[in-house]
């Protein structure tokens, strides 16, 4: 061999090395994409994360640095590039194919039925018709665009016929695919759904805001919306939005099923998200059902909806409906009553309470809201006060969702003056303020009796001093004594309390004890009957429990769960009371904060002679050690009409076989006792897979039990 033919082939060795090496990278990196899609897809479309984030991480390591070696095999479509591209100066605009329609409203279910009727007349159908029933996600419509299963571009709705481009945005979206998986799909495959922003995502991003003092979103969706217009598309990919499918747009070649739903479960498939929650009924009457299902689970959802979405799943019929103006006759959404409307605060008043906190209460220029009325709502405390800059006769936004109180969420008038106003303005109220704006300040004196008002240090509320004497403080008392869950005293009503307190008839809580027919028929209005009915009332709540006893003390802090614990933790009166710190520190929830209040309480003789004297005067059945009860560490609720035994006697059954008795039905719920007519618990426990019984089965079970 020449010198020269060594050489070339020496050349030719080290050029095979390179290629082989070359072809290993694109294999493994080919392998890796594939990995780490299969992985985005179990964790953002299924649900069910496969590997830990530190295997995905190395994983996401490995596959950079071999894309960084070997840059002739640069993908724009390999899950490396999901990480958002550089800031732009605008956002062009792009003309959709298809137009992106919106959606006919029904707002009860005569507009459903309506809807409906329009459909059979319109296609002369006979029969009854399935319908594809999804949630209405609270979001922003988007268009992805996949040309042989690669997504090329991304697209707001904009007026419906033209949106703008937000392609480098939505490839930073972690749970939207670059590329589709598996085969089938078709060669053009325009995706169209929401993209929004779970709720927990959203909090995070608040509190961020709130401690970077920054500016906050007013909710998840001007979060979702702001979040995905972000001339930094970065920015976009760490605000944790997510997608979900719910129709196709522009389709070109073959490989689509024939029904709504079918082709959603193929976009599954093809590694899209869609929602969980999807599900074919028949007929109006199911969709109503779906509606009402939905309602009750609304508020457990991870993501916001503000309706239900239903759409004619046969796609032959869709089309032979056709659209009217820019919605489609197969499809309606059902909305959910207003959660947030907007109201004028017309005064706001100081409510005094059994502590003598003094709570701000706004009075409301009433409003109908999340299916109710609402005229006052609490403010809680000054500082709340201050947080929304509140002046009386400002325009506020109010927010009822499901049974949670309502609560003012912004003040659009302060909003307004500022100049930091983040919505439209509301074109129905003037925003800005006039000497008829009153600036809401705290009371120097107790608006009852005029006690002086303090506010002690670390606490966030306004008290007032006047303890013994202030007829608020005990009127309030007396109301919490006889209340369902303490005494249960039936027909001594909150206007009988303050006349009895102000006349001075009721001072101390053995008082109602020794009331006479003579003296409650003296008082205005009161017949001879119902003043016997008050007085059979109070003699029957005489046999009570320990736990009703020591919840109606009204102690700081000891609710219903707390006296429970403490009973059960003691098991008799005498030993509550004589419990040092470190003893009820022993308890159940009971911190050093509660544990110095029950201390402080039975610190009071006059509060020790009181009990010793009521303990005369009321019975409780013994309490039995609860250790090996046959329910201890199940959480049970009841719920619904009973008609044989009383909703209280089958709690503080409940209670004395070792349950915990909660009021609203959760996960953790073990089982639901329901009576008649019961409504949103029911269909909440029959969503979660919770056992229910009625109130028979409930009773057989008990003598079961007990036999
Ligand atoms: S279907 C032709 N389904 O609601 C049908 N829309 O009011 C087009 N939306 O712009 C829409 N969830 O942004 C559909 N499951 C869902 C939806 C949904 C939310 C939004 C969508 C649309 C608006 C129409």
């Amino acid at each position: 061999m020449t010198l020269d033919l060594f050489a070339e082939n020496n050349k030719n060795n080290q050029n095979n090395n390179q290629n082989k090496a070359a072809e290993n990278a694109a294999l493994r990196i080919e392998e890796i994409r594939k990995l780490i899609e299969g992985h985005n897809y179990r964790y953002y479309v299924l649900d069910e994360p496969h590997i830990s984030d530190a295997t995905y991480d190395q994983l996401m390591k490995e596959l950079i640095t071999l894309e960084q070696q070997f840059p002739q095999f640069y993908s724009n479509v390999s899950p490396s590039q999901k990480v958002g591209a550089k800031v732009k100066a605008g956002f062009s605009t792009v003309a959709h194919e298809v137009s992106m329609l919106s959606l006919d409203n029904a707002f009860n279910d005569q507009d459903m039925f309506d809807f409906s009727k329009r459909i059979d007349n319109r296609i002369n159908n006979k029969t009854i018709l399935k319908f594809a029933c999804e949630p209405k996600l609270d979001g922003i419509a988007v268009s992805l665009l996949y040309k042989n299963g690669e997504l090329v571009r991304g697209a707001t709705r904009g007026d419906g016929s033209t949106g703008e481009d937000i392609t480098e945005n939505v490839r930073a979206i972690q749970n939207i695919p670059l590329r589709l998986m598996g085969e089938g799909y078709p060669e053009t495959l325009e995706v169209r759904g929401e993209i929004y922003m779970p709720k927990k995502s959203f909090e995070l991003l608040n509190e961020l805001a709130q401690k970077q003092g920054t500016k906050k979103y007013v909710n998840p969706r001007n979060a979702a919306s702001g979040s995905v217009r972000q001339l930094d598309a970065r920015i976009t990919g760490q605000r944790k939005l997510e997608m979900c499918a719910y129709s196709v747009g522009l389709v070109e070649g073959e490989g689509l099923k024939q029904t709504h739903s079918e082709i959603l479960y193929q976009l599954k498939n093809w590694g899209i998200k869609i929602n969980e929650h999807m599900q074919i009924v028949e007929g109006v009457e199911g969709c109503l059902e779906y509606f009402k299902l939905l309602s009750t689970i609304r508020n457990d959802l991870g993501y916001e909806i503000d309706g239900v979405v239903f759409k004619v799943d046969d796609l032959n019929l869709q089309q032979r409906l056709g659209f009217v103006s820019r919605a489609p006759r197969w499809a309606i959404s059902h909305k959910f009553p207003a959660q947030e409307e907007n109201t004028i605060v017309e005064k706001v008043e100081f409510q005094v309470g059994r502590t003598g906190a003094v709570t701000p209460v706004a009075r409301l220029k009433p409003v109908f809201v999340g299916g109710v009325t609402v005229s006052n709502v609490t403010l809680h405390n000054m500082d709340e006060v201050a947080r929304l800059d509140l002046f009386e006769q400002d325009v506020v936004a109010i927010s009822r969702a499901g049974d949670v109180i309502p609560k003012v969420m912004m003040n659009l008038t302060s909003q307004y003056m500022q100049n930091t106003s983040e919505r439209e303005l509301d074109q129905s109220y003037e925003l800005f303020r006039t000497a008829n704006h009153i600036k809401v300040e705290a009371p120097t004196k107790c608006p009852v009796c005029e006690g002086k008002v303090i506010r002690l240090d670390g606490e966030a509320v306004y008290r007032c001093t006047n303890i013994l004497e202030c007829s608020a403080q005990k009127s309030e008392s007396f109301k919490h004594f006889v209340s369902r869950k303490a005494l249960d005293i039936d027909g001594l009503g909150e206007k009988l309390i303050e006349v009895l307190v102000d006349n001075k008839q009721l001072k101390h809580f053995d008082d109602l004890f020794s009331l006479d027919v003579n003296q409650l028929a003296d008082l205005d209005r009161m017949a001879q009957k119902s003043a016997q009915n008050v007085l059979d009332a109070i003699e029957r709540s005489k046999a009570t429990t320990l736990q009703r006893f020591i919840y109606a003390l009204g102690i700081r802090e000891v609710g219903v769960a707390t006296a429970n614990n403490l009973v059960l933790h003691f098991l008799n009166l005498e030993t509550i009371m004589l419990a040092n710190k470190e003893q009820l520190l022993e308890v159940d929830d009971i911190g050093p904060v509660v544990a110095d209040y029950i201390l402080q309480f039975f610190e009071v003789e006059s509060n020790s002679l009181l009990i010793k004297k009521l303990a005369t005067i009321l019975s409780w059945p013994d309490v039995v050690k609860q250790e090996g009860l046959p329910l201890t560490g199940q959480s049970w609720v009841v719920t619904g009409k009973l008609s044989i035994m009383s909703r209280d006697e089958v709690k503080d059954k409940l209670q004395s076989l070792g349950a915990k008795v909660a009021g609203s039905v959760s996960k953790n719920t073990h089982t639901l006792v329901a009576g008649e007519k019961a409504g949103s618990k029911l269909s909440k426990a029959q969503t979660l897979g919770i056992t229910v019984l009625d109130e028979q089965q409930f009773i057989d079970w008990l003598e079961q039990l007990e036999a």
